[in-house]
């Protein structure tokens, strides 16, 4: 692949997510939410900050097993930033209601370039793990 295929250099992060779900949690307090977000231009972005009105949410990443709060997450240009279930992950706590299977959760990802990025995910059944996709 040549260098110069990234040739108009400047273009900024342009992103775009996809593949967004939560397991319908078992407990009323805590949830976990997946998605990717795809970064079709030519900068790298951070995300850093998730907001939603349903509860906190924090970006987790997974360590040897352990899960730990994230410091920002980088979308790499013309990349992906993968959450997915035994890896990254959005943390849902002190939820002020449990998620139901159909409904969508309405989230805001904060990144440092491209501003705010709205996401509606969809509840699924609780045991739902796509394999499709990353
Ligand atoms: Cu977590």
């Amino acid at each position: 692949m040549l260098l110069a295929g990234c040739g108009s250099g400047d273009s900024a992060a342009d992103l775009s997510v996809s593949g967004s779900y939560m397991p319908q949690p078992v407990s009323g307090s805590m949830a976990a939410g997946f998605l990717t977000v795809t970064n079709s231009g030519g900068t790298e972005d951070k995300l850093t900050s998730v907001t939603s009105d349903i509860g906190e949410v924090t970006a987790h990443v997974t360590v040897d097993s352990a899960m730990q709060e994230a410091e920002d997450l980088t979308v790499p240009a013309h990349g992906t930033l993968v959450f997915r279930s035994g890896g990254n992950h959005l943390m849902f706590e002190k939820l002020k209601r449990k998620p139901q299977q159909g409904e969508k959760v309405t989230v805001k990802l904060h990144f440092a370039d491209s501003g705010t990025v709205t996401v509606g995910i969809p509840v699924k059944s609780a045991t739902y793990n796509p394999k499709t996709g990353h």
